[in-house]
């Protein structure tokens, strides 16, 4: 059943595609995420839903988090990844032009001072492989400059500009899912300025903080997996949960783990959280299928690769879970945005499992609509010959939640 589209009240089209509506504006553009939400897609969303308080409970870079903010309404998110969890703090703070600007003089001023060693990483961490020796020195400076600021905001927004800037330094293919690393002939003519990438990306984030409304956003770091709220805490969830497991479908712990060591992260801190997201099976065995019948034709379909079984089930398993989880701190509507995934070549409905794995729970479906994707975004489609073309923004009622 997908409902019409006539909810023109947000953008100059009456569809969900936004195909060529600019997207950088405000703070969404301040520090990269992996699949992100356009804004518009969230935008439309709490229009459509008209949240009181509203929960992204996968935030990742905060798309839906600056569009509630931006429409003045409260909302909280949460990641498990704390880089999405960093960017998405200060992607929703306002803080004064003014003062960044006086600290990123100090900051600079320190980092062209600094005569320290250069920052050491393991051959595991694998650093050196993604940066030039030169690029080492400048990252270090910064990186030291910026921890020696005291906890607070403006940190946290410094912490953001350093880690966008081993982004964009960094020796990878740019609108890649996989981290790949960059080859002749355009490896040997990339040479950036780090410093100068840095003071850059500082100073355009800055005027943009500068003009968010002043609401206090809370985000925190978690799992949606036994979240710190209360039942019917909220009246919403907009959100765009992951499609698979990271083995299988998008990396998040790879895209952030470079950054995440620049940040001072160590191994052990990131293999901790990808441990904890959805689907990964970590030493687990027993993974009872949720009740859904679209799931169990496509899990058939796989049947002998029992390694991919065993994955899919991990998974599903825990997103039914997050979705029960979901429902208990909701009292109104639940809305999530997601795509098919492939596995071994066998297409997973991610929309009609949802439907029917919040129709086990007693939560109907109010309105589905479908936005056309520009792109071939997710992994593993190529083997299947086939695009993703579509996703689908599923509008849950939850008042009738029976769990
Ligand atoms: C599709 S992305 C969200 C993108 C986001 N809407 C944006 O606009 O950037 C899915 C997110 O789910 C997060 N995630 C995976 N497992 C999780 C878990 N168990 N609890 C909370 N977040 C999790 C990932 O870290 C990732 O940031």
């Amino acid at each position: 059943m997908l409902a019409d589209q006539s909810d023109t009240s947000d953008a100059c089209t009456s569809s969900w595609d936004f195909a060529g509506s600019p997207t950088q504006y405000s703070t969404h553009g301040i520090h990269t995420y992996l699949a992100a939400m356009i804004p518009w897609v969230a935008k439309r969303a709490i229009t459509t839903a008209k949240p009181r308080k509203l929960l992204d409970p996968f935030c990742g870079g905060g798309a839906v988090l600056v569009e509630s903010l931006l429409a003045g309404i409260a909302c909280v998110g949460l990641d498990i990844n704390p880089l999405a969890v960093l960017i998405s703090k200060v992607k929703t703070k306002c803080i004064s032009s003014r003062r960044l600007m006086h600290e990123l003089g100090l900051i600079v001023e320190k980092a062209c001072l600094y005569d320290g060693p250069v920052a050491k990483f393991t051959a595991k961490q694998g650093i050196d492989y993604w940066y030039k020796d030169y690029m080492l020195g400048p990252l270090t400076a910064l990186r030291h400059a910026v921890m020696e600021l005291g906890e607070n905001q403006v940190k946290d927004f410094f912490r953001c500009i350093l880690s966008a800037t081993a982004r964009d330094v960094s020796l990878t293919h740019r609108n890649e899912i996989r981290l790949r690393r960059l080859e002749s002939p355009y490896l040997e003519s990339f040479n950036p300025d780090v410093i100068d990438v840095f003071r850059k990306n500082a100073v355009e984030a800055a005027e943009r903080v500068a003009a968010l409304p002043k609401l206090d956003v809370a985000v925190h770091q978690g799992s949606v997996l036994g979240m710190p709220f209360a039942d019917d805490e909220f009246s919403t969830i907009v959100c765009s949960p992951p499609y698979g497991d990271e083995r299988n479908g998008v990396p998040y712990t790879q895209f952030a783990k470079n950054m995440l060591f620049w940040l001072g992260y160590s191994w052990d801190d990131i293999i901790d959280q990808k441990r904890k997201t959805l689907g990964w099976i970590n030493g687990r065995e027993d993974f009872p299928q949720p009740d859904s019948q679209t799931l169990r034709k496509s899990v058939h379909l796989i049947r002998d690769h029992l390694k991919s079984v065993k994955e899919v089930n991990a998974f599903y398993h825990d997103y039914d879970n997050a979705l029960t989880e979901m429902a208990r701190v909701t009292d109104d509507k639940i809305v999530i945005v997601i795509g098919q995934r492939v596995m071994q070549n066998t297409v997973f409905d991610n929309a009609r499992i949802t439907i029917e794995l919040m129709a086990s729970k007693g939560i109907r479906l109010g309105a589905q609509y479908r936005r056309h994707l520009p792109t071939k975004r997710l992994p593993r489609m190529r083997e299947y010959g086939a695009a993703i073309d579509h996703e689908d923004i599923l509008f849950f009622d939850v008042r009738g939640k029976n769990m």
